[in-house]
C-alpha cells in the first residue's frame, strides 16, 4: 500500500491492515510526516472491506514507539505555531484511532514511550513482549501531556498511577504495566508471533458488526454522562440484531460450523 512517509509502511494480509512505525534509528520515535501519513492510512483502512482490524507494530524490533520525534521540538519556543500545528496532528491521529471503527491493536516489543503511550492507549487491546519499557517523560522534558491522554491513562491505570507515572516520568516495565492494566497480555519475544495471529484469526472471523457496536457502546460509556449518546449505542446494537450476519451466526450455529460473516 502507498504511504506518504517512507516511515510508515502500511499493508493488508489476510484481513489485517498492518501500521508499521518505521523510523528505527530513533527507536520509531513519530513526527510530523509520519502522524500525517497514519492518518491517510487508517481512512483508507476504514474505508477498505477486505481490513477486519488493525494492528500497529514498531520497525526494528527494539521500539513501538519512543515518542514524539524529539528533534521537531527545536522550534518549539513558546507560542510557535509550528509546534501548536504538530500538536493538532498528534490530536487528528488520537481521534482518528478513536473513531476508528474496526478493532485496534497495539504489539508492542521494546520501549513504549511518551506519544507511543498515547497512540498504544488509543488502541482497544495492547500486547507487549516481556521486555518492553513504558513510560511518560512529559516532566523530564518540560511539557504536558495532552488532556485526552491523561484521561485514557486515568481510565486504564486509575488516578493514583497516572499521577506517580506523570508525575515522575519514570520508565516501567511489562509486568508493572500489566499488573496496572495498561497492557491486556505480555509474552516472551519467542511466542509474540504466535500470539499476535492467535489474536489476528478471532479478530478476523467475529462479526464487524459486532465488534463496532462494542466499540462504540465503550467509547459512549467512556464520555461524561452529559455527553454520552445512549441513542447511538441503542442504535448500533439493533443494527446487529437485523444484520445478515447474525442470521448467518444462528445458522453456522445450528449446521455446527463456522460462521462466514460479511460485515452487513
Ligand atoms: N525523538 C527523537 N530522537 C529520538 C527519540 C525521540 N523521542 N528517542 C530516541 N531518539 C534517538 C536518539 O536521540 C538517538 O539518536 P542519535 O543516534 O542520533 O544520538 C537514537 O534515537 C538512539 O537512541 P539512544 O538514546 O542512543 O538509545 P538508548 O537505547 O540508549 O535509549 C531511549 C533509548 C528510547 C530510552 C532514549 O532514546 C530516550 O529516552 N528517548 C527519548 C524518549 C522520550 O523522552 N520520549 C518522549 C518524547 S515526548
Amino acid at each position: 500500500m502507498q504511504s506518504s512517509s517512507p516511515r510508515i509502511i502500511a499493508k493488508i494480509e489476510n484481513g489485517i491492515g498492518w501500521l508499521i512505525f518505521n523510523n528505527p534509528e530513533k527507536h520509531n520515535a513519530i513526527s510530523h510526516d509520519m502522524r500525517i501519513a497514519s492518518i491517510e492510512i487508517m481512512e483508507s483502512f476504514a474505508s477498505n472491506g477486505d481490513v477486519r482490524a488493525v494492528m500497529m507494530r514498531g520497525a526494528g524490533g527494539k521500539a513501538f514507539i519512543s515518542g514524539a520525534d524529539i528533534s521537531q521540538f527545536e522550534s518549539a519556543e513558546k507560542g510557535d505555531s509550528n509546534r501548536w500545528h504538530e500538536t493538532q496532528t498528534g490530536e487528528k491521529f488520537r481521534q482518528a484511532l478513536e473513531d476508528f471503527p474496526k478493532p485496534l491493536i497495539a504489539v508492542i516489543e521494546g520501549y513504549c514511550l511518551g506519544g507511543g503511550m498515547m497512540v498504544a492507549m488509543s488502541v482497544d487491546i495492547r500486547i507487549a513482549s516481556a521486555d518492553s519499557q513504558f513510560g511518560i517523560p512529559a516532566a523530564r522534558l518540560g511539557i504536558a501531556y495532552p488532556v485526552d491522554g491523561v484521561r485514557n491513562l486515568v481510565n486504564l491505570a486509575g488516578p493514583a498511577k497516572a499521577r506517580e507515572i506523570l508525575l515522575t516520568g519514570k520508565r516501567f516495565d511489562a509486568q508493572e504495566a500489566l499488573r496496572i492494566g495498561l497492557v491486556n497480555q505480555v509474552y516472551d519475544r519467542t511466542d509474540m508471533n504466535g500470539e499476535v495471529e492467535a489474536l489476528a484469526s478471532s479478530l478476523r472471523e467475529n462479526a464487524p458488526l459486532s465488534m463496532r457496536a462494542t466499540r462504540i457502546v465503550i467509547k459512549e460509556l467512556l464520555k461524561d454522562e452529559s455527553a454520552r449518546s445512549l441513542e447511538t449505542c441503542e442504535e448500533v446494537i439493533r443494527l446487529c440484531y437485523t444484520s445478515e450476519d447474525f442470521a448467518e451466526g444462528r445458522k453456522a450455529f445450528a449446521e455446527k460450523r463456522r460462521p462466514v460473516f460479511k460485515g452487513v
